[in-house]
């Protein structure tokens, strides 16, 4: 949520800060803005809407050169999306910009006190009370970064704050507080941003920066602090994919790449993780295993398309370990008082690793002395870093908005969890986990086949275009998978789009259904627990007598379906467990096409943000 650039070095600082900006604007895309010391005095530019428009101002109105600066890309908390709140804000003086990703709780407090000694606030932004602040703590402390660390000690909330100041033109500074903030050192120029996304085309070593930490950037180096001033410890690491990863590469979108990208995202979550034996080596995993064994309860918490993958999860745990498993919305963990001990796992599954809700669960996790395992995407985050121990996904950089690969990956990196917990606690032997583990490894040549077969599905979802409903029905694992399918088409094509576990739907959402109503239905494989296949089957004949359009999910082979399927969507034969990572594949395709049909734009849809850090 908001993107943060900054850079000190050789090259022109607008060009690369703006390049930046390019490649983190699906953190936020409410208004865009750059600043630039330079000229003894300090440049700035910033427009509302998306980042295009900036750069068809800096176009016409190019700031002066210089070699330092700083951007913004923003999805508005305070105050709406208009010029005046668009970042950099300055002081009255002009003398400091800052840019600002989170939320200053007790900005109303500090404005009042800034009014009071004669400042001038000109928009409704909780961050520009820290551009005057900033200001008044320069003139006494004489030095940017000691200013910015008096500052950060008066602020509450959330925060990564990033300043200039005219002053200091070879200087950048950055300061982090739950909002996540990155280094990157290149040869003679330094970089900071909310994500590698914005420096990777430049360098791939990295330094992490941690909680309450101030950093000074030149362009020989970066000097580290706490807020109190201290020297602080940081971690240097290298970024395991290359500009290209953040590329469209082709594609119309970066939705479309990244569905296509599945197949990949997948072999690389398994890759390393599986022994000759067919043994899970999560060496990640730190917590050891006598504590796993002394494990009694899990529970997952994620938000979203990752709070799904949670409660596939649960299905996972709960059969191949024989533990109780609860999965919860991360933004109402914490709110029920829930019961933890040394004895709880906790799950913590995150793409981005920033989002604030999942943060702030665990947290309250770990204070009640659960455990704390996350599953992440992203290298260097905060959950990871906040975790007793971490499954990284290998999904690369997601950027569209709405999560496609991520969610697969994730899926993966639960069912290894599952097996591990299984592996180490002996309710799972050798050979049950090399079956699964082998059934796994086969997934990224079905998706790979799913892919090929899409066609139809497009089709589909264009003849669907006009429609002001889609419901998704599913049981089992087949449920969060319809929530999902429902979730995508919301985000995507703006369109009333609901899940529902399919013997759920005597129990009122019937009454929706009516001619027409397109309803896709996920259904479960007719081999093992058949019982689940010939229940949905008599679900499917429910709806359709009441006129549904069916839009039927099914296995090759599932001939039991074909007389009620108004459209048949096939996916290949995979243990039922298992089946979300073929079925989900359609639903994205699906909502992607039906959103291009409305003409949305599927990479950025309207007020959303990829990156979620506040609650
Ligand atoms: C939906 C989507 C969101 C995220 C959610 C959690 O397509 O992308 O629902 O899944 O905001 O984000 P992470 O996984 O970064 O914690």
């Amino acid at each position: 949520m908001c993107g943060i650039v900054g850079y000190v070095g050789g090259q022109s600082a607008q060009d690369v800060v703006v390049a930046g900006l390019k490649r983190l604007e699906y953190r936020g895309y409410d208004s865009a803005g750059v600043a630039v010391p330079a000229d003894g005095g300090l440049a700035a530019a910033k427009k509302a809407g998306k980042l295009v428009n900036l750069e068809k101002e800096l176009k016409d109105r190019p700031l002066p050169a210089g070699n330092t600066g700083l951007g913004h890309t923003r999805w508005a908390t305070h105050g709406g999306p208009t010029d005046a709140n668009a970042h950099p804000h300055l002081d009255n003086a002009g003398r400091v910009a800052v840019v600002h990703n989170g939320i200053i709780e007790n900005f109303a407090v500090l404005r009042e006190e800034l009014t009071g000694r004669g400042h001038h606030l000109a928009s409704e932004t909780d961050t520009e009370v820290v551009a005057h602040l900033l200001a008044e703590a320069y003139s006494s402390a004489g030095e940017l970064a000691e200013a910015m660390r008096q500052v950060c000690r008066r602020l509450e909330g959330a925060f990564t704050l990033v300043a200039v100041h005219a002053d200091e033109p070879g200087t950048v500074v950055g300061a982090r507080r739950n909002s996540p903030l990155v280094v990157g050192v290149g040869d003679g120029e330094m970089f900071l941003a909310s994500d590698v996304a914005a420096f990777i085309a430049h360098t791939r070593s990295a330094i992490e920066l941690g909680q309450d930490q101030v950093v000074e950037l030149r362009r020989d180096g970066a000097t580290v602090t706490g807020f109190d001033g201290r020297p602080a410890g940081t971690r240097a690491y290298h970024v395991d994919w290359d500009a290209s990863a953040a590329e469209k590469g082709g594609y119309a979108s970066f939705m479309l790449k990244e569905i296509a990208d599945q197949p990949k995202a997948v072999a690389d979550t398994l890759l390393g993780r599986i022994g000759a034996s067919g043994a899970l080596h999560l060496d990640e995993v730190r917590i050891p295993p006598h504590e796993l064994r002394e494990v009694d309860k899990v529970v997952v918490v994620a938000c979203g398309t990752a709070f799904h993958a949670g409660m596939i999860a649960k299905y996972a745990i709960e059969h191949i370990t024989r533990l109780p498993c609860e999965t919860e919305l991360a933004s109402e963990f914490r709110y029920r008082d829930p019961i933890l001990d040394g004895r709880t796992l906790v799950v913590a599954i995150s793409q981005s690793g920033e989002t604030m809700d999942t943060l702030m669960a665990l947290r309250h996790a770990r204070e009640q002395g659960a455990r704390v395992l996350a599953i992440c995407n992203t290298n260097g985050s905060t959950i990871p870093r906040e975790s007793d121990a971490v499954l990284y996904t290998h999904a690369g950089p997601e950027v569209a908005v709405a999560s496609t690969k991520a969610f697969l990956t994730q899926l993966v990196a639960c069912y290894l969890v599952a097996l591990y917990l299984g592996q180490v606690r002996g309710t799972k032997w050798g050979d049950e986990i090399r079956t699964v583990v082998r059934q796994l490894s086969d997934i990224p040549r079905q998706v790979e086949a799913v892919l090929g077969t899409m066609e139809p599905v497009r089709k589909l979802a264009r003849t669907l275009a006009d429609r002001d409903t889609v419901l998704f029905v599913g049981r089992h694992v087949g449920y969060p998978v319809a929530l999902e399918g429902a979730l995508k088409l919301k985000e995507l094509a703006y369109m009333h789009a609901e899940g529902f576990a399919a013997g759920e739907l005597k129990h009122g959402p019937i009454a929706l259904v009516d001619e027409g109503l397109p309803v896709v239905v996920i259904v479960p494989s007719p081999r093992g627990r058949s019982v689940l296949h010939d229940k949905i089957v008599s679900n499917i004949q429910e709806i359709r007598a009441r006129g549904a359009r069916t839009v039927v999910i099914a296995e090759d082979g599932d001939e039991a379906v074909v007389p009620y399927a108004d459209h048949l969507v096939r996916i290949p034969a995979v243990p039922t467990l298992l089946q979300p990572l073929v079925a989900t594949v359609p639903l994205q395709v699906f909502a992607c096409e039906l959103a291009t049909a409305r003409g949305n734009e599927v990479d950025q849809p309207r007020n959303l943000a990829k990156s979620v850090t506040v609650e």
